[in-house]
């Protein structure tokens, strides 16, 4: 799911010296790459229908950056930010080296960089723009413990790549050049195990499980589906998606106490192979029916995989990267899962999943959900004139 299908053309470009020989500050050629080591994906294109970052296959490194709008900003100086990150996203994705990047990046290609930028309810309330259905305040769900410093934004700019030094180049030069219109609110960093992006494999998570099989695909041309916001109303977020992040603790040192049998009991899923219950191949399809000869489910009433499994209408693609944060201070780790879902509409989709997982799902007892926001995010930069919000705020 996770396969990188545009590697050979993009490696290419960069072996060839075009997004190599740009990054230079000085205008001279970077050093040609040395020709066994491992060559990065290149330039992903900025231009489209839909924002790249979404259908983009997953690359190794998320930051993922929430800001605050301070009330006194007007709209006139919303937009100027919203063009300068237009302006410095174009170039930092096509590898060139933007003024306020203070070198970091320099040695890199854009590594598949990626920029993807998205809104807030409050942020809209106060604009005075109506705010689409889809995005009403996500619900309370049963557990949850959620904390204000991993929670809610105004605005929301997901940087992917596939190497960190070339996201925090992005970063940096993202925020200055954003200027005093925007506080960063939080800020949380994932990855992806490597194997996903070298062999298109499936890649693990914290857990140890095999994650992202039977995920809903989409494509940077498609205009429909369960991921694109292809209604009219409102018309500025034709092309554009909704983002829903949970940030969810694993409880891990009870988790590895727990026997695999149980463990994969809780999934539904075998642990190694990643095959549902019951099967041999990660690829399996789910049989939900499957009873074994005493007459109880195989894949058990609780398990993970059934209680997500969608029914019509409810589908997601999940874009999740797994988080080490560190040691808190009771001596225990904080880290797990960014839970990254876009879709159509979260009222439809995550939300009635969301419910079941929190009533039933068995997996409860290894996480806590402790950050959550909902996002509009914006179309497609068409064109060299365009800019983030530009059918928003125009
Ligand atoms: C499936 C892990 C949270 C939605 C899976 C699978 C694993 C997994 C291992 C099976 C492989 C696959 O098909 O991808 C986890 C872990 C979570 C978590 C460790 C939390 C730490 C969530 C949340 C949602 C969700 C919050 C949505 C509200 C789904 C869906 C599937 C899935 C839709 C596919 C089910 C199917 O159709 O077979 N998850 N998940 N997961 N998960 Fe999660």
């Amino acid at each position: 799911l996770f396969a990188w299908t545009g590697s050979a053309v993009a490696i290419g470009a960069v072996g060839a010296g075009g997004a190599a020989a740009v990054l230079s500050p000085a205008g001279a050629a970077s050093p040609a790459p040395v020709a066994d080591s491992p060559t990065l994906p290149g330039p992903v294109p900025f231009h489209g229908i839909h924002q790249a970052g979404i259908a983009t296959p997953t690359q190794g490194h998320l930051l993922l950056n929430a800001y605050d709008v301070p009330g006194t900003v007007t709209r006139a100086q919303l937009t100027a930010t919203l063009k300068a990150w237009t302006t410095t996203a174009r170039s930092l994705t096509a590898g060139k080296l933007v003024e306020q990047d203070p070198t970091i990046s320099v040695d890199g290609d854009p590594a598949a960089l990626t920029v993807t930028v998205g809104i807030g309810g409050a942020l809209l309330d106060r604009l005075g723009i109506a705010r689409p259905g889809p995005l009403a305040e996500l619900p309370a769900f049963a557990g949850d413990e959620l904390e204000e410093r991993f929670s809610g934004g105004d605005l929301v700019v997901q940087l992917c790549a596939d190497d960190p030094l070339v996201l925090a180049g992005a970063d940096r030069a993202l925020r200055k050049a954003a200027g005093a219109t925007v506080r960063p609110r939080w800020q949380q960093a994932g990855f992806q195990g490597a194997a996903a992006r070298r062999d298109g494999r499936t890649t693990r998570n914290l857990m140890g499980q095999v994650d992202g099989t039977n995920n809903v695909s989409t494509s940077e041309r498609a205009r429909s589906g369960p991921v694109w916001v292809d209604a009219t109303d409102p018309g500025w977020l034709t092309g554009g998606s909704y983002l829903v992040v949970r940030r969810i603790r694993m409880l891990l040192d009870d988790w590895e106490k727990t026997p695999l049998d149980h463990q994969e009991k809780v999934i539904g899923r075998h642990k190694h192979s990643g095959a549902p219950l019951g099967s041999k191949l990660e690829t399996d399809p789910v049989d939900l029916d499957a009873r074994r000869p005493d007459g109880s489910p195989v894949i058990p009433a609780d398990s993970h995989v059934r209680l997500s499994h969608p029914n019509p209408g409810e589908e997601m693609h999940r874009r999740g990267f797994s988080y080490r944060a560190g040691i808190l201070p009771d001596g225990t780790s904080d880290e797990g899962l960014l839970f990254l879902a876009y879709v159509k509409d979260p009222t439809t989709s995550f939300v009635p999943v969301q419910h079941r997982l929190a009533q039933h799902d068995a997996l409860n007892a290894f996480t806590r959900t402790t950050g959550s926001a909902l996002f509009a995010m914006l179309p497609g930069i068409t064109g060299p004139d365009d800019w983030y919000g530009r059918a928003l705020l125009s």
